[in-house]
């Protein structure tokens, strides 16, 4: 259904979540293109909000805009999102006419070392796609995902994988009919055994990370284990097509656990080299490992690029794994800190 109306200024306001790789993204080439399939969980709760305030005057030639996060100005995030906007002129030529007034907020506790930019980008890219649409006259009910995913991978790589529900793929793949490296994808059918995953983030580190994935993914373009890599995340974004179908949680943590641990040992034996785990990160997971093999529960984990352990489980599991955490986890967490989490539902329109 499109309704036409003339608008030259008005507010879009997005929220859109945070997501967790399974199988990751690590090394990329121009523009922002992956070098392997990657597959991810989109939470639930670990969003950002982010409004868009705009007025369009044709025959500007570059977007105004003025940033705030949590209320508060910051120059440092308004320098890349303008840059981001720029970028995005081609697809998008009426946000050269556009003044923006862009105020945004994630649930996420602040520098709690979770990455906020595949939310971020993916909120803000649903903001733009709609406002275009506005200035264009033409509001359709839900703007196109994919179509926002492209623009949002723009922005982030990561990114891509935030505008759906449950579980995204982005990059093309033999094995995942309709996938592409221009946009992400949802990953629909999978079995009911995996719906409602959840993911409790462990806080082992609230630091800002030694080194920027931007850094990471520049150091994979000479790395000597980088063919061997792409080929193994290929084939495991295949294995997962099975899995998925199956119900097959063992298999799901087997994945997910060689992964996040080459994700790591790419960071180890790279040119130059460097290290984001911490002592409390091998902690946990040897402790994990321990229970794992005690309880035969649906339980693994997963990094992303920091020290920040994710442990994923079954929610029928979430009471054994919720004591478990209390009990032996919680000491190695920054003050404490533990965000609880599930699989979810993708963005919403908030405004
Ligand atoms: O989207 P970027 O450029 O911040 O890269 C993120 C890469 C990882 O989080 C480490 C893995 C992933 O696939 O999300």
């Amino acid at each position: 259904m499109v309704q036409r109306y003339d608008r030259t200024a008005g507010r879009t306001a997005w929220s859109c979540p945070s997501n967790i790789a399974i199988v990751k993204y690590w090394g990329k080439r121009p523009v922002q293109l992956p070098m392997n399939p990657s597959l991810s969980i989109s939470l639930e709760h670990c969003r950002t909000e982010t409004s868009v305030a705009f007025s369009y005057e044709p025959g500007r030639t570059e977007p105004r805009i003025r940033f705030r996060l949590e209320g508060m100005a910051r120059p440092d995030f308004e320098a890349r999102i303008q840059t981001y906007t720029s970028s995005l002129l081609k697809e998008l030529p009426l946000l050269a006419g556009c003044s923006l007034e862009i105020d945004s907020r994630n649930s996420f506790p602040h520098s709690s070392g979770i990455a906020s930019s595949a939310s971020a980008m993916g909120a803000l890219a649903l903001c733009y796609l709609e406002l275009s649409m506005i200035i264009e006259g033409e509001r359709i009910t839900q703007p196109d995902p994919g179509r926002a995913s492209r623009l949002a991978r723009l922005g982030s790589g990561s990114a891509a994988r935030s505008l759906f529900p449950g579980i995204a793929l982005w990059g093309s793949s033999d094995a995942w009919p309709g996938s592409s490296d221009e946009m992400a994808i949802e990953l629909k059918g999978f079995h009911p055994a995996f719906e409602k995953a959840h993911d409790s983030i462990l806080l082992i580190s609230t630091e800002k990370k030694a080194v920027s994935s931007s850094e990471g993914h520049r150091i994979m373009e000479a790395h000597p284990y980088a063919s061997s890599r792409y080929r193994q995340a290929t084939a495991n974004a295949s294995r997962l097509r099975g899995i998925l179908r199956d119900g097959d949680w063992p298999g799901f943590i087997a994945v997910m656990e060689e992964e996040a641990l080459s994700l790591h040992g790419l960071m180890m034996s790279g040119r130059p080299s460097y290290l984001l785990m911490r002592p409390g990160s091998l902690a946990v997971i040897e402790k994990l490992k321990a229970f794992r093999a005690d309880t035969g529960l649906h339980l693994g984990f997963t990094l992303d690029a920091g020290a920040n352990v994710h442990l994923i489980y079954d929610r029928t599991h979430r009471h054994q794994v919720m004591d478990f955490i209390d009990r032996d986890l919680v000491q190695y967490c920054k003050n404490g800190q533990v965000i609880h989490d599930n699989m979810g539902k993708g963005p919403l329109r908030t405004g």
